[in-house]
């Protein structure tokens, strides 16, 4: 096996970074397909925390090369401030890090719009980092490429052109004119910082599996938040699922050996938009308390709910899971009784995958398991579970017909349960 993908079961924020830093031990590569500075990857190592949000959770391993590719939209600012929080740290040497001169990159304005647009009728609680409005430049054939930052008359000449097409809309968003000189300036200032790590990205990984390198793609947000297959218009607006991989980072889809899909225990939601097994009140509350659910990139409080496994299910198969990785089962240590939605109902239909409408409206069919107290932090394989916490687990695989690859208990590197190795 030489090329794995990780993906996110449900929506976003499953433990990507802890997995993906976890594989990473074992990759040579690791590449970023899609999304921006919207996700916040999280990585516990020995207490110490550190947060990604461009740079590919593999960068604490000093040998593991990180790869941001096209299908990504790269704010320039972001990723300076990254790579400099690990030049701090000590763990970065140059060449280890590459952008594609293909990405998109997110601009002031996108920020800015993004922002205001979720001050209105129309707010959906994005992230405000820009990404829609730079991916909407990107589809419109008008946007900014992370290689133009290093052509200054282009630059200055595309970025005149993109403003004249947002420079009607300011006026009713309430957007201040944007100092193109300013922008230019320093933005081509932060383009001769990343230059040298600027690069064809997709023809580099192409280079690596050739020799037999492996791989790791790693996924931002979850499966109900891709623009195609989420929760429209309650989704993020790039490929997400296991598909998009191909596309984002530049290789022939058939290189794929392994796709492995992260789970909580749970579910847990950031923003707007349907969650049938949201848990709302004290319930919730508790569940927020227990698993720490606030948001990496932005703060806000986590919706939180019992597992769906109708969704689960549907990110099986729209991802082609081979494995599953279900995180943060120790959150759910001595909360009673759980429950597991096994599927939904719908103007007195049964439904085993989200519909295309109404998911709003479906009634979750709950089945309910015996809740474990013991502190399962310390175990070191699925056999020393307590024997209720090892049937939950063993149900949720059953349910989501999907083999079992991990299972994380705790947020540090070490807390960790695994199963397989997916590049073996
Ligand atoms: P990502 O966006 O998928 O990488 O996930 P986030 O980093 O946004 O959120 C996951 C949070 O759960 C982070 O704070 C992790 O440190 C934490 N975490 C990951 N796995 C576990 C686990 O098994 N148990 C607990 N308690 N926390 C975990
Ligand atoms: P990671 O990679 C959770 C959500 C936002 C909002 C919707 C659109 O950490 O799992 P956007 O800013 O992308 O236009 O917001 O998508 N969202 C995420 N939720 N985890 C993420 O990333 C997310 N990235 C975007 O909350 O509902
Ligand atoms: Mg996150």
């Amino acid at each position: 096996m030489s090329v794995v993908v990780v993906v996110g079961a449900q929506w976003g924020d499953e433990g990507k970074g802890k997995v993906v830093d976890l594989y990473a031990r074992y990759a040579d590569v690791v590449a970023r397909y899609g999304g921006g500075a919207n996700a916040g990857h999280t990585l516990v190592v020995g207490g110490d925390k550190v947060v990604f949000h461009l740079i590919p959770s593999g960068a604490l391993h000093v040998k593991t090369r990180c790869v941001i590719g096209q299908g990504t939209v790269v704010d320039p600012r972001v990723l300076v401030d990254e790579l400099e929080e690990l030049r701090t740290r000590g763990l970065l040497d140059e060449p280890r890090v590459l952008v594609s001169e293909r990405a998109h990159i997110v601009l002031p304005h996108h920020v800015a719009i993004d922002g205001l647009r979720e001050k209105g009728d129309g707010a959906i609680g994005t992230t405000k980092r820009g990404i829609g409005p730079a991916y909407e430049d990107k589809v419109g054939r008008r946007g900014l490429r992370v290689g133009d930052l290093l052509r200054p008359e282009l630059f200055a000449e595309k970025l005149s052109a993109n403003l004249a097409r947002w420079e009607p809309f300011f006026g009713a968003l309430g957007a201040e004119p944007t100092d193109r000189a300013k922008v230019a300036e320093e933005y081509l200032a932060l383009g001769e910082r990343l230059r040298p790590y600027v690069a064809d990205t997709s023809r580099y990984l192409s280079g690596c599996i050739a020799r037999g390198e492996k791989v790791l793609l790693e996924g931002a947000q979850g499966t109900m938040l891709d623009i195609d297959h989420g929760t429209y218009p309650y989704v993020t607006s790039s490929t997400v699922i296991a598909g998009g991989a191909s596309a984002g980072a530049g290789i022939s889809p058939g290189v794929i050996d392994e796709v492995v899909g992260i789970s909580k225990a749970y579910t847990t939601r950031v923003g707007g938009g349907p969650f049938p097994t949201e848990l709302h009140g004290d319930e919730g509350e508790r569940l927020r308390a227990a698993g720490a659910e606030f948001g990496a990139t932005t703060g806000r409080p986590r919706r939180c709910g019992w597992l769906d496994v109708p969704a689960l299910r549907f990110a099986v198969r729209i991802n082609g899971m081979t494995q599953l990785a279900l995180t943060k089962l120790d959150v759910l240590g001595g909360l009673g009784d759980l429950r597991i939605c096994v599927a939904y109902e719908l103007d007195g239909e049964r439904l085993d995958e989200p519909p295309y409408d109404g998911l709003d409206r479906v009634t979750p069919v709950y089945e309910t398991l015996s809740g474990w107290d013991e502190d399962i932090t310390g175990c070191e394989s699925v056999d020393a579970l307590p024997p209720r916490a090892r049937a939950y687990v063993e149900r949720i695989e059953e349910l989501a017909g999907c083999r079992l690859g991990l299972v994380s208990v705790g947020a540090d590197r070490d807390a960790t349960l695994r199963l397989s190795d997916p590049f073996a």
